[in-house]
């Protein structure tokens, strides 16, 4: 199958940007009688196949939904145990990324977040800032909504004095995004199918593909399967 579908993309016809709603790691434990951290355990797992997959297909930038402004709402426990999987995920795999030409990046805030997963991501972000391969935008305490608010109040305090309004193109650099194509190709695992407040201003005209596999049983399968039919599309932007 996968072999099959790397037959068939079109690679000069690869996104430049996709964004990932990682979902299902909770129900994927269920179905096991597992605790959900265990579908968290293993959905981080996920992550480093996919984004060899990503390099090896020439997409440039990856965001990764790994925790919304909305999911301070679950038990204490649950985030704790998110923030620790983080944290072992950048022990174990940061040398790695770099090796690989990886720039992370993050969006979101992250002054909200336990100070070592602050020192994480600075941390990250600083090693692998020359890396050009491909972009790997970490999207932690990450909401739709309060990145715009956030760009706009950060654009009231820096602009300058000529600057009497906003176009679309002043303020995409104040997005947490700045510097990065809006997205191509939205994928929601789980079978859910909305958006919860993910890049809401960059995904204007994204295509969107919901697909019924749960997060940690997502692999490169899935990922090209994504951009076959994402390939077969026609995207018009509001043209004939
Ligand atoms: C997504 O999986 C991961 C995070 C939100 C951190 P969920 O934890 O939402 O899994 P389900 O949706 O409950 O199955
Ligand atoms: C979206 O998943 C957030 C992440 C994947 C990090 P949720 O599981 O939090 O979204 P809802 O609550 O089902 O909309
Ligand atoms: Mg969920």
């Amino acid at each position: 199958m996968l072999a099959n579908y790397k037959k068939k993309i079109d690679y000069a016809k690869i996104p430049k940007h996709i964004a990932i709603i990682m979902d299902g790691n909770g129900r994927w434990a269920k179905k096991r009688g597992l605790p959900r951290i265990e579908g968290h355990r293993r959905g981080a797992e996920v992550i480093e196949r996919c984004m060899d997959s990503a390099i090896e297909l020439g997409i440039g930038v990856v965001s990764l939904y790994a925790f919304s402004t909305e999911n301070w709402a679950r038990p204490k426990e649950e985030i704790n145990g998110l923030w620790k999987l983080l944290e072992s995920f950048f022990e174990k795999k940061l040398s790695t990324i770099i090796e690989k030409g990886v720039r992370i990046q993050h969006s979101g805030s992250l002054s909200e977040l336990p100070p070592t997963i602050q020192r994480i991501i600075a941390n990250a972000v600083d090693k692998s800032k020359n890396n050009t391969t491909i972009v790997l935008n970490f999207c932690l305490n990450y909401g739709g909504r309060h990145e715009i608010i956030h760009a706009v109040n950060n654009w009231l305090q820096q602009r300058p004095s000529h600057e009497l309004s906003l176009t679309p193109e002043i303020f995409e650099n104040y997005l947490y995004t700045a510097g990065l194509p809006n997205v191509d190709l939205l994928i929601r695992t789980s079978g859910e199918y909305r958006i919860s407040n993910f890049l809401l201003w960059q995904i204007a005209y994204a295509e969107l593909i919901f697909m019924k596999v749960l997060w940690p049983d997502f692999n490169e399968r899935y990922l090209y399967q994504a951009i076959y039919e994402y390939q077969h599309r026609e995207r018009r932007f509001g043209g004939l």
